[in-house]
């Protein structure tokens, strides 16, 4: 038997989409696969790893932990949707290129949208703050004190910006990191 397929609009990086999908789609499926919005990855699929993680209306969330028919009525926010209203690299995204925050990659979606994230409720974290920021997410290479240190850039950065960090904008230009 057929599965039964719902009708869903998705708010994703200030662009409306819509699709059909099974009930028991995950979040991340869908912005993967029915959108094509593969910046944000998928490791442990048990919520655990935060490889996944994209904002909910501002809010880190595992999109793995996520059905896509429960993600309607709320501005998604993934990787892709990070960068300047320009299109450049956004602050955390250019503080990972400057401090050499990323090794595999694979992990550091998950790592970008938490720290715009965490920034955004502290924009002035100190060295223990910055760790406590990224202590939900994995990186299996054992990098962590350049991404560490990539916080305390990304907040260097950010302060420079003439308006909030670029999440909240709705940007819809689709640079992965
Ligand atoms: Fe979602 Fe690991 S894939 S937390
Ligand atoms: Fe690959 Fe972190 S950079 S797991």
């Amino acid at each position: 038997m057929s599965e039964e397929l719902h009708d869903v609009r998705l708010r994703v990086n200030g662009v409306s989409h819509d699709v059909r999908v099974p009930a028991r789609r995950l979040l991340s499926d869908a912005l993967r696969h029915d959108l094509g919005l593969t910046g944000t990855h998928v490791g442990c699929e048990h919520g655990v790893c935060g490889a996944c993680t994209i904002l909910v209306d501002g809010a880190p969330m595992r999109s793995c932990l996520l059905l896509a028919v429960s993600a309607v009525d709320v501005e998604l926010t993934t990787v892709e949707g990070l960068t300047n209203p320009d299109g450049s690299l956004g602050p955390v995204q250019q503080a990972f290129a400057e401090c050499h925050g990323l090794q595999c990659g694979f992990c550091t979606p998950g790592f970008l949208t938490t720290i715009t994230a965490g920034l955004r409720e502290n924009p002035c974290p100190n060295r223990e703050q910055a760790k406590e920021m990224i202590a939900g997410n994995l990186c299996r290479c054992t990098g962590y004190q350049n991404i560490v240190k990539a916080v305390e850039r990304a907040a260097e950065l950010a302060a420079d910006l003439p308006a909030e960090l670029p999440a909240d904008s709705g940007a819809a230009s689709r640079v992965q990191a």
